[in-house]
């Protein structure tokens, strides 16, 4: 049996220790208890303000709280299931320190306002943290491209080669997706900062309380204008689930392509020896593990967005004990999320390009056929007849091993008579690079412009 709930009055029989522990959040929840005692500051200046308590025990009330959060800095609380969650351990707390009068704490209050309040912040508070990880990898990268503006290696789609492009480019591409998450997690604010205090349990309060002042008090810009949806609204950690799992994803790309790129197939890239692992058993290892993690462990991102998109699923308003459900997949997403980012940037700043073999791997392909196609073109050769020309070159190419470079101007002459010498200066890799020079293409200039735009943005 366990001791009496702060609700218990109307209870006769009490549910088993067991039973509490199924029902309790206080193994998690405790990561919110500095946003539950602000949020608790802020209700009882309002209640004092208001004159809905009087002022000798709001002051007690308050002192009561600011004591109650030293003694969380120092390690010093402790917390029980029995008080279920971080909301009635703090009151219990607060009540063992300063005497019945804390009950008067949660006039005009509800633990489903409180919870949500205290939710809101926790996000709200993550944000910036976050976004500022990301832009410190926005300018590794820009950086990285700076270094590697004219470092040819193989664009791919379907995984084939298909133009020569430059790695800077490629960089300046994984710059861009990361511009859109900070956006994205700037934005998730919006919904973040949104007062739910003062909704009570789902339907506001009889007491006069002031919500502009506690959503002043607490930083937040905007406020709940309906009470069900203030107690029972997740969507900013929805938002904030997804824009995780978007970003996770972005990393994992880059993940999965630099763990290939340095397998022996490829060898265009290698990680430094400290975001590398060895093997147990065969020396010669040196394993990508720190790029798998990371892409592995959006894996489990992607599973609470889902896992919260399911719990919100059918809801009925208002609050329903499902919401408790909402708390620890977002937390183990800040968890996950934070030191992904800082390894990554880790293991990109270290990150070795082997220029020579990325060149190399574009002279021995076929990848410059859609220069020799444009080359007919602006001979006047209609393109598709330029390109189905082509197509034969590079069949012929295949059957006697030559790249397209490697034929002859006699050869050339006999496809076409509008072919001169200057086919193979336009044949090269890096001239292929550097003229692609149309809005965001691969040419030099086009990738310079890209990182100085950049540059300003990052300021
Ligand atoms: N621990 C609860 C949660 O996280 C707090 C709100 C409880 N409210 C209630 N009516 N049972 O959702």
């Amino acid at each position: 049996m366990s001791t009496k709930k702060l609700w218990g009055g109307r209870f006769q029989a009490q549910a088993e220790a067991w039973v509490d522990e199924f029902g309790a959040s206080i193994s998690f929840d405790q990561l919110m208890a500095d946003e539950d005692i602000e949020g608790s500051l802020a209700h009882v200046k309002m209640l004092k303000k208001t004159g809905i308590l009087p002022a000798e025990d709001c002051d007690k009330i308050a002192t009561g709280l600011e004591n109650v959060r030293q003694e969380l800095h120092d390690g010093k609380l402790h917390f029980t299931v029995e008080n279920e969650d971080i909301h009635m351990n703090i009151e219990s707390i607060l009540t063992d320190e300063i005497g019945p009068v804390a009950g008067k704490l949660h006039t005009g209050r509800s633990r489903n306002d409180q919870v949500a309040t205290d939710f809101h912040l926790y996000v709200k508070n993550r944000l910036p943290k976050i976004i500022e990880e990301i832009k410190i990898i926005q300018k590794t990268l820009v950086q990285l491209a700076e270094e590697n503006v004219e470092t040819i290696m193989p664009g791919y789609t379907h995984l084939q080669h298909a133009q020569p492009i430059s790695y800077g480019h490629y960089l300046m591409a994984y710059y861009s997706m990361f511009k859109r998450d900070v956006e994205r997690f700037e934005f998730n604010n919006k919904h973040a900062d949104i007062s739910p205090l003062g909704a009570a349990a789902l339907a506001g309060t009889t007491f006069p309380i002031d919500r502009e002042f506690t959503a002043k008090e607490l930083g937040f810009s905007e406020i709940y204008s309906n009470s069900l949806d203030a107690v029972s609204d997740r969507d900013f950690a929805l938002e904030f689930l997804s824009n995780a799992s978007i970003l996770m994803m972005h990393l994992s790309r880059f993940c999965e392509e630099i763990s290939m790129w340095g397998s022996y197939e490829f060898q265009y890239v290698e990680l430094s020896d400290k975001y590398t692992t060895g093997s147990s058993i065969m020396p010669q290892k040196k394993n990508p593990d720190m790029a798998e993690l990371i892409r592995g462990k959006s894996g489990r991102v992607y599973g609470h967005l889902i896992g919260l998109l399911s719990t919100m699923k059918s809801l009925p308003l208002a609050y329903n004990k499902d919401l408790q459900e909402d708390k620890e997949g977002t937390f183990d997403t800040v968890k996950t999320l934070l030191p992904a980012l800082k390894v990554f940037n880790g293991m990109i700043s270290t990150l070795k390009p082997k220029k020579e073999n990325m060149r190399h791997a574009t002279e021995n392909d076929f990848s410059n056929a859609t220069e020799l196609a444009d080359y007919l073109a602006t001979k006047g050769i209609p393109f598709r007849e330029a390109h189905g020309i082509v197509g034969q070159l590079v069949l012929q190419g295949l059957q006697t091993h030559k790249n397209l470079q490697d034929i002859t101007m006699d050869e050339f002459k006999e496809i076409s008579p509008k072919i001169d010498e200057d086919v193979y200066e336009v044949l090269k890799p890096e001239v292929a690079v550097e003229r692609r020079n149309s809005l965001g293409g691969t040419g030099f200039a086009s990738v310079r412009k890209q990182i100085a735009d950049a540059k300003k943005k990052l300021q």
